[in-house]
């Protein structure tokens, strides 16, 4: 075995029981989330309290540190603002995009709204952010890397909803960075009760360095139609 696929077996033997663990987990939020009902009028409504910071179309805007929501599914957007609600993501001291949009999620006063909101963001068509770092990692290399993430993320990037797993392809490469950043940090799914952030900072863990993340980063941008 070479270096390089021992490696990614020691990975997955880590990987693996972290993966039954919240496929088992990721039911839940499958119950909660259907979107049938939700109400894509309300939703309009309220995303104008949502345009200042990402946007008319839903592209984000890096001047505010806000990623692009565009497009995503429901139970993602419905589950991360619960998150910010509920303060388990968004009020480390050093978070200062968390920071910004914590007191956002507190507009939304019912789960009703939540959903709605969700629900209309879902439905936005998806943005093909542009490229905004200037620096540039290596796809091949990165595609080494992404044979650890692609077993939640799917392997096109895709997301995995069982998984609690959001999609990758479509966001803007600096938010991709300042999230990775981020976990490795501990500044994002270190709050409490947020064992799917958790289980992020063990991911990352497996991208050793600047030039790994630049790399993954590559690949998941090689990924895109
Ligand atoms: C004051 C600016 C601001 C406003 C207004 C705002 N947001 Fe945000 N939002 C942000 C920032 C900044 C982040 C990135 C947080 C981070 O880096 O972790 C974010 C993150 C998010 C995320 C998480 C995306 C992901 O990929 O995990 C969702 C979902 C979201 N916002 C939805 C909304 C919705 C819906 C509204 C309107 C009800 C809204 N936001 C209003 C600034 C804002
Ligand atoms: C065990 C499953 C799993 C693996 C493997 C995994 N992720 Fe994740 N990832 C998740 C989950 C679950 C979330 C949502 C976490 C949260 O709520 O903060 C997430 C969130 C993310 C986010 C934030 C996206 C956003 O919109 O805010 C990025 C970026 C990310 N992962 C990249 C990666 C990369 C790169 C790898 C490989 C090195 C990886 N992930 C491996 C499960 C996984």
């Amino acid at each position: 075995m070479t270096l390089f696929g021992k490696f990614i077996g020691n990975t997955m033997i880590r990987v693996l029981p972290l993966v039954a663990a919240l496929a088992i987990g990721g039911f839940a939020i499958q119950a909660s989330a259907e979107d049938g009902e939700a109400d894509l009028e309300r939703g309009e409504e309220l995303y104008s309290l949502c345009v200042k910071c990402h946007k008319a179309d839903g592209g984000g805007d890096s001047a505010v540190l806000a990623p692009a929501i565009a497009g995503m599914p429901s139970w993602y957007v419905e589950k991360q603002l619960q998150n910010f609600k509920s303060g388990i993501r968004g009020l480390h001291a050093k978070d200062t995009g968390g920071l910004r949009m914590y007191p956002m999620s507190k507009w939304l006063r019912t789960e009703a709204d939540q959903e709605a909101v969700a629900a209309y963001v879902a439905n936005m068509p998806a943005t093909q952010p542009e490229r905004e770092l200037e620096e540039h990692g290596d796809a091949a290399k990165g595609a080494g890397y992404y044979a650890v993430c692609g077993a939640c993320h799917g392997a096109s990037g895709e997301g995995n909803e069982g998984m609690g797993a959001p999609p990758l392809i479509g966001q803007s490469d600096w938010y991709l960075k300042s999230s990775i950043e981020k976990y490795k940090a501990a500044i994002r799914g270190s709050g409490k009760g947020d064992p799917f952030g958790a289980a992020m900072i063990g991911m990352v863990a497996t991208l050793p360095d600047d030039n790994a993340i630049l790399d993954v980063i590559a690949h998941i941008q090689s990924l895109e139609k």
